[in-house]
């Protein structure tokens, strides 16, 4: 078992699981209970699958391992296992109903507040990954809404557009990220809420390079698709060639024309014009990577990113976030469901890097072109299901968070991962470029 790291102030944890459970609520909430437990995907669980399973991880590990409790409901443990039965196959387990998963999910909290009201410090990372594993359960749910049919059920402002009327001032469209070392992943001791596949804290050399200033935007993404780009194998990884052909991909997913060849998109029960200037949202990795291609480019390393998000080249330090180590704000972020959806590229100047690339938190998660590995000395903690089980699969390293990321789940180390085939998360992606190697620049 790795070490502790420093205890998490008692509120700060508390606070972070009745976050966690107020919007786990307002996602569940604003459905009837068939809609609850409906498969709206093959892909997703049924949403009272995740309300219980949020439930049955936290009275594992927050009761039984941290407050070595007697188990509550170990009958639930097997239908919550998410090893044990695949997503498409839940809706046929023998489920809590709605009502019953919300008063599981209270008792259990309850608990775990007196758990967390005796349990040593030391103990204090397991309330973290549990606050965060809730409100990873909360966005995946928010995925689930936007794949579900039927009226709208979710409400939130837009999100600001950049500032400076009319258009926002223009910027460079790419960043230069100095070569040399820097400080990839973190140890516990720096950072407590780190989840075990952030760490440890090591050395990376990245020679120079130049990074898009913010993602790729819906009007960068059409040119690709008005090129043609959909429908010449040269851009495409192999597999993914295949892959677009069987799934028949023309556009990013919830795309499609009306009569007169516009591009419209289906979002949260609403149909409208695709926004140009929003980040592009719902293509796998295969796409990013044929659009990078297309445009002479590439996605970055997983390294690449981090470097661009973290290094700063004033102090040799790596910071939390992009724009020192203070924790997001809206000033900073597009971050916590604040919004539903991206805001137009260029925005959040107070969030920039030290090299001048923005929006890496929030908005949209990044695709890298990273598969998903441990660092060098990674141990699985504490269990082995959150990532050592997904390591060397075939999984791609997705960054930076969503609209619908909360900001406890999400850091300049943070990682995400998924199958390159896959398009129902929050994803889009930025590209990048080698710099000259005998300059440095250019
Ligand atoms: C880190 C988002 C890939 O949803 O599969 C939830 C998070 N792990 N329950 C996932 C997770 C266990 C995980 N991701
Ligand atoms: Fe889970």
């Amino acid at each position: 078992v790795a070490a502790a790291g420093p205890p998490i102030a008692r509120e700060s944890l508390a606070a972070a699981l009745a976050t966690a459970r107020l919007r786990t609520q307002a996602l569940t909430d604003c459905l009837p209970a068939s809609e609850l437990t409906a498969q709206h995907s093959p892909l997703m669980s049924p949403l009272v699958w995740d309300l219980a399973h949020v439930a049955n991880q936290e009275e594992i590990w927050l009761l039984r391992h941290a407050g070595a409790r007697p188990p509550l409901r170990p009958d639930l443990d097997s239908s919550y296992d998410a090893f044990r039965h695949p997503r498409a196959e839940r809706a046929a387990l023998p489920l809590l109903s709605p009502a019953e998963a919300r008063d599981y999910a209270a008792e259990v909290r309850a608990l775990a507040l007196d758990v967390l009201a005796e349990a040593p410090a030391a103990r204090a990372f397991l309330f973290a990954m549990i606050a965060q594993h809730e409100q990873q359960h909360a966005e995946t749910m928010l995925a689930t809404h936007q794949l579900r049919r039927g009226r709208p059920a979710l409400h939130a402002p837009a999100p600001p557009r950049p500032p400076g009327p009319p258009a926002p001032p223009a910027l460079p469209a790419e960043v230069l990220v100095p070569g040399g070392p820097f400080t990839m992943g973190v140890d516990p001791a720096d950072d407590p809420w780190a989840l075990d596949n952030e760490r440890p804290a090591h050395q990376v050399d990245i020679p120079a390079f130049w990074l898009d200033t913010t993602p790729v935007s819906n009007a960068a993404y059409q040119e690709f698709i008005a090129a043609g780009g959909y429908h010449e194998p040269r851009w495409w990884h192999p597999d993914g060639w295949s892959h677009r052909r069987q799934a028949r991909l023309t556009a990013p997913a919830y795309w499609y024309r009306d009569v007169d060849g516009r591009w419209l998109r289906h979002r949260f029960g609403r149909v409208e014009p695709v926004p140009p200037d929003e980040p592009v949202l719902h293509v796998s990795w295969y796409e990013a990577d044929a659009y990078a291609r297309w445009a002479g480019r590439r996605l970055p390393t997983e390294a690449e990113w981090e470097k661009a998000a973290r290094h700063d080249p004033a102090t040799g330090r790596a910071r939390r976030h992009p724009w020192g180590d203070q924790p997001a704000t809206p000033r900073h972020a597009n971050l916590g469901q604040r919004h539903l959806r991206p805001a137009p590229v260029g925005g959040y100047p107070d969030g920039a890097a030290p090299c001048g690339a923005r929006q890496l938190l929030g908005d949209v998660w990044e695709w890298t072109a990273s598969e998903f590995t441990g660092y060098p000395g990674f141990a699985a903690h504490p269990y082995r299901e959150y990532s050592e089980v997904f390591l060397d699969a075939g999984y791609r390293v997705l960054r930076g968070g969503s609209f619908g990321t909360d900001p406890v789940a999400c850091r300049g180390t943070f990682r995400n991962w998924d199958l390159p085939v896959r398009r129902q998360i929050f994803a889009g992606f930025r590209t990048c470029r080698d710099a000259d190697p005998a300059t440095g620049v250019r």
